[in-house]
């Protein structure tokens, strides 16, 4: 069992690891031969969307996902969040790994399919609205919002990521994407099945909450 990053931020300013950062550090320990097979030892470019206190992006970079010939992408709205992912990565003995945080509303900073790795905890839990993004840095109560609702169904944020699945990935590129239940994660497995090959990888009942991990790949591959 691989060890979990230690952890120290002011959680309210950044979301606080919970059952979701978990399951996705579970889903990527159990794929950990898989990525480093898939990947072999080309340079590999791993993203991480919405960090938060960067636990996910840590333990990537402490285990040297998916070989030690990545580079780590770490973009949030929340700009707390790029200081809190430095500092977990510093608190863990990272400093060597090459890591860039940037403040990016989802991907829009990265060119396209370039991307090998994409990991993205999404807000996701169902609200009539999601707030705008505030002008201001110290707005901390508007920066946790936005890192948990995800307007109708909890899915509009995750839905403009896997609209954009295409153009965001690498040729060869591979997407873990955590939905709860109420996002209806079988419904977009049926309309994206015919391009996409889709695995969930774990699922788990937290709470009353039921989490799942799916990856996305191209299916022509
Ligand atoms: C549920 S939290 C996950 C945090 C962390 N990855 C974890 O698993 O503990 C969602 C994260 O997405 C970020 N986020 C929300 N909307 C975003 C957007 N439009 N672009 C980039 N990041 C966003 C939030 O600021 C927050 O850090």
């Amino acid at each position: 069992m691989l060890p979990t990053p230690y952890v120290k931020c002011d959680y309210e300013k950044v979301y606080e690891p919970a059952e979701d950062s978990f399951l996705l550090l579970d889903s990527l320990e159990k794929d950990q031969l898989y990525l480093s097979e898939r990947f072999n030892n080309t340079l590999s470019v791993v993203c991480e969307l919405g960090p938060g206190s960067g636990i996910i992006t840590t333990f990537m970079m402490q285990n040297t996902m998916p070989t030690n010939n990545s580079i780590y992408f770490a973009l949030d709205i929340n700009p707390w969040a790029l200081e809190a992912t430095t500092d977990t990565a510093i608190r863990n003995s990272c400093e060597k790994s090459y890591l860039e945080t940037i403040q990016s509303n989802l991907t829009s900073s990265i060119r396209n399919n370039e991307i090998d790795i994409l990991v993205f905890n999404p807000p996701y839990v169902p609200a009539e609205t999601i707030p705008d993004i505030p002008m201001d840095k110290n707005d901390i109560d508007t920066w946790l919002d936005l890192a948990l609702v995800g307007g109708e169904d909890g899915m509009k944020i995750t839905q403009l990521v896997l609209d954009q699945l295409d153009s965001i990935l690498s040729i060869n590129g591979v997407a873990y994407i955590l939905f709860c239940a109420r996002n209806k994660p079988e419904n977009i497995v049926k309309l994206m099945k015919n391009q996409w090959s889709i695995e969930l990888v774990e699922h788990r009942k937290a709470g009353w909450e039921v989490l799942s991990v799916y990856r996305f790949s191209r299916k022509s591959l």
